[in-house]
């Protein structure tokens, strides 16, 4: 009875003045504290990084996996509000998470049984999503410590994070030097560009999983935002969601978003694509020529009025509409997350091109360079 009550004594005033000071950053659902993600992991330092710009947007970011916490944007009446789903604490993170706001690597979604093969060799990975190998295998690019250095750019503020993963890591080949820096830009976009290098030829398909949810940061479901996908066609899976290599035209399926449509209005259809990924769980191919960085979707939210238009260089997207939440993961200030709180739009090229000599290729050689720049841009309307 005693200690909790000195506990109380003794947290009371240093949380004001924390508060006071700005030590802790506010989000639609309370506040995220610095202090609940500084921690050395394998000897590195993991911390929780703000972002501010000058409109007052605020993104808060640890270096552990590259997971983007929070993200604070206007609504409508200019009231700011938190739109992704994650956790309080680092122990959170660490224990159990389907991937909130991380980075990807090397490889983001599946292949087929974990094997591919690259100059003659053949490589086993991690089967740890049923027999595929699911967002770089069991201990991923958002499972890992990144260096982080904070920049303050012409275009607003940014966190560089880099990481090395050395050859075999995972089982994959060659030593990867990996970039990403997140900037909040001062047009109100979270910015990411990624860049990596090799010594041997390897695969390499980086993305970010952001769950988001415009309306609030994941307290009810996404059914009601309107999502628009430039894309005529889509990649369809086989049972295990990985795509048979045909590329399918969306129209007259639920797979068309060509014109913003509410998520909830063709999820529970029974189309087979459907079953299978349980909702939308699959990849969709944009429109485009080349590798200009260009709009290719848009999020709505009507009660808010938040709207997210999505630009990249990539020639696919993931849209996983958050089949497999079931209220088990409690995250930010206890929000139990139900089915279909968040959904993710992972920029990225297709799922299983190690294995798919039709799709895009994600082989990368000594000497190249890997680039991708995806932009989730917010307004109201
Ligand atoms: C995949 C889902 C998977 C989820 C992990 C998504 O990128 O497409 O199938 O369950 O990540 O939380």
């Amino acid at each position: 009875m005693f200690t909790p009550r000195r506990g109380l004594v003794v947290v009371g005033p240093a949380l004001a003045l924390a508060i006071f000071f700005g030590g802790f950053v506010r989000t639609s659902s309370g506040q995220v504290n610095p202090e609940a993600f500084r921690r050395k992991i394998d000897g590195a330092q993991v911390e929780l990084y703000t972002l501010k710009n000058k409109n007052g947007l605020e993104a808060t970011i640890t270096n552990y996996g590259g997971i983007v916490v929070s993200l604070s944007v206007p609504d409508k009446n200019g009231k700011l509000g938190d739109v992704v789903l994650g956790y309080d604490t680092l122990n959170d993170y660490i224990g159990n998470t389907p991937y909130f706001g991380s980075l990807i690597g090397r490889y983001g979604n599946r292949i087929a049984k974990g094997r591919f093969t690259i100059s003659g060799v053949d490589y086993q990975l991690a089967q740890n999503n049923a027999e595929n190998s699911l967002h770089g295998g069991r201990k991923g690019f958002d499972k890992v410590v990144w260096q982080a250095e904070k920049l303050d750019t012409p275009e607003g503020p940014a966190l560089k994070l880099t990481y090395t993963s050395k050859d075999g890591e995972e089982n994959y080949p060659g030593t990867l030097g990996c970039e990403v820096i997140y900037t909040l830009t001062n047009n109100n976009e979270l910015k990411i560009q990624y860049a990596a290098e090799t010594d041997k030829p390897t695969f390499v398909n980086l993305t970010h999983h952001s769950y988001f949810n415009l309306k609030d940061a994941g307290a009810s479901d996404i059914l009601g935002h309107e999502l628009m996908i430039k894309s005529d066609k889509f990649t369809p899976v086989d049972k295990d969601l990985i795509p048979t290599g045909e590329l399918r035209p969306v129209a007259g399926t639920p797979f068309d978003f060509s014109k913003p449509t509410a998520i909830g209005a063709r999820v529970e259809s029974d189309d087979e694509q459907m079953k299978f990924g349980r909702g939308y769980d699959h990849n969709w191919v944009f429109n485009r020529q080349g590798k200009e960085l260009e709009l290719v979707a848009s999020l709505y939210e009507p009660t808010t009025g938040r709207f997210m238009e999505v630009l990249t260089t990539e020639p696919g997207m993931q849209f996983y509409c958050g089949n497999f939440l079931d209220g088990t993961n409690k995250g930010k200030g206890g929000t139990a997350y139900q089915h279909r709180t968040g959904l993710c739009l992972e920029t990225q090229h297709f799922p299983d091109s190690p294995n798919q000599p039709d799709f895009p290729t994600t082989e990368l050689q000594p000497g190249e360079k890997y680039t991708q720049t995806t932009v989730y841009r917010f307004s109201t309307k």
